[in-house]
């Protein structure tokens, strides 16, 4: 790589598709820089940028406060291990834990690197929660949902319920189950499949990678309820919908009836970019996990924890979970508007403030290209949906230019007779 001063994006193209494992679907597209919601390709192209690094941005790229941060505390101190305690990583756990008080009670914290870890570790807290303090072993078994995407480790992936993330991995753990999705409001059934002997139940309050799923009013009551008389525990899988995302700081919140979890994961906005997880859990649940138990070596680093509490309290002074609530109703009016102007191609959207995705007739991946192709960058969430995660930054003009384009692309593959 050296001994190319000035590579060219194709020279690029050709690293990757040489030296990187082929496990990605990558755009043609080679991003080196970005400010608020716009980036720049090794060609000087300006995209705007609606999968905000697949919700991971909230303050979109390089915000100066974000900026500062990392620069003060990198020259400050980077990273010392779980060996010892450092400043930034407790004032992060105190601040998590806060925010869960009212709902949950006294909580704590572990911290991790991502999502799938943030998970595996409320797995197995689950699991020594039911066997150290409850003295019960018979608790095996993990309930998920069909749809749900939780990772891709071992047991995470498992968990994940679309057979697609699973294809080729087997055989996977046998104590993870897949509930049926509630197909509307009082559909319950899936809960009779939560018995005395369910460990713990995992979903995400609004299904993300699925397909942008909402459950049905009053379920997410329900399934704690179920969850109560049975004695399992309810973990929230909100590494997508945390950190403002929907419009309040937990996705679960924004949820006309909410409910709260036992245990609560977060990553990907956390960290503002930075590699950051946690998994938050109620004080008496968390106790099983006893000195040695388990462990992340970067896990509340102080360069992660600095930019997840400079995260926290940019959404604070800069009212982004406001401009999240006004923004997110601004694309549902706009992506109903496309669902009438381009039906029956486009069939409805699904959501909740900058979580929002457009349900197309067919694979959404040629009007993902065609949005880049007219400088919008969008993905795809269950084969068929169109995301929109874009930082929680984002404007008024910036929502309606990426609704702008998307309506020309759905004409434009209207006019060619593509079902998408
Ligand atoms: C709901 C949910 N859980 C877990 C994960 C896994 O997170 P990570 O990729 O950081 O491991 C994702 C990633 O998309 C997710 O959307």
């Amino acid at each position: 790589m050296s001994s190319l001063p000035c590579p060219s994006t194709a020279d690029l193209l050709r690293l990757g598709a040489e030296y990187l494992t082929p496990n990605y679907r990558q755009q043609p597209v080679v991003l080196v820089r970005g400010l608020g919601c716009e980036v720049w390709d090794t060609e000087g192209r300006r995209y705007l940028d609606l999968t905000g690094g697949i919700a991971a941005c909230p303050l979109g790229h390089s915000h100066p406060r974000l900026v500062r941060t990392l620069a003060d505390q990198a020259a400050r101190l980077i990273h010392v291990s779980n060996l010892f305690f450092n400043e930034p990583q407790l004032l992060l756990a105190r601040r998590l834990c806060e925010s869960l008080q009212q709902a949950l009670g006294p909580c704590q914290a572990f911290f991790c690197n991502s999502g799938a870890e943030a998970n595996e570790a409320a797995i197995k807290l689950a699991r020594r929660y039911h066997q150290t303090l409850r003295a019960d072993a018979r608790r095996i078994e993990v309930l998920s949902f069909e749809g749900s995407f939780h990772g891709r480790t071992v047991a995470t992936v498992a968990l994940t319920g679309q057979e697609k993330y699973r294809a080729g991995f087997g055989p996977l753990v046998g104590w993870a189950r897949h509930l049926p999705w509630p197909e509307r409001e009082g559909d319950l059934r899936p809960l009779e499949h939560i018995t005395d002997q369910t460990c713990a139940v995992l979903i995400e309050p609004i299904q993300a990678e699925g397909g942008i799923r909402v459950p049905p009013p009053g379920f997410l009551r329900a399934l704690r309820r179920r969850c109560d008389e049975t004695g399992a525990l309810l973990i929230f899988d909100e590494v997508q919908t945390g950190i403002g995302r929907t419009g309040t700081l937990w996705g679960h919140q924004s949820d006309p009836q909410p409910a709260a979890p036992d245990i609560l994961t977060v990553a990907k906005g956390l960290g503002g970019g930075v590699p950051v997880g946690a998994m938050l859990a109620r004080q008496e649940v968390a106790r099983a996990l006893t000195p040695g138990s388990h462990a992340s070596t970067f896990g509340g680093n102080p360069l992660a924890t600095a930019a997840a509490l400079t995260v926290l309290d940019t959404l604070e002074d800069e009212g982004l979970l406001e401009n999240t609530r006004q923004r997110g109703e601004e694309l549902t009016a706009g992506l109903r508007q496309l669902c009438q102007r381009h039906a029956p191609l486009a069939i409805e959207p699904r959501g909740r403030g900058l979580l929002q995705g457009l349900l197309l007739a067919g694979d959404a991946m040629p009007a993902v290209h065609a949005c880049r192709e007219r400088g919008v960058l969008l993905s795809v969430a269950g084969g068929t949906v169109v995301r929109f995660a874009p930082p929680l930054v984002v404007s008024a003009a910036q929502i309606a230019e990426g609704l702008q384009v998307l309506d020309e692309v759905l004409a434009s593959l209207q006019a060619n007779g593509a079902k998408a």
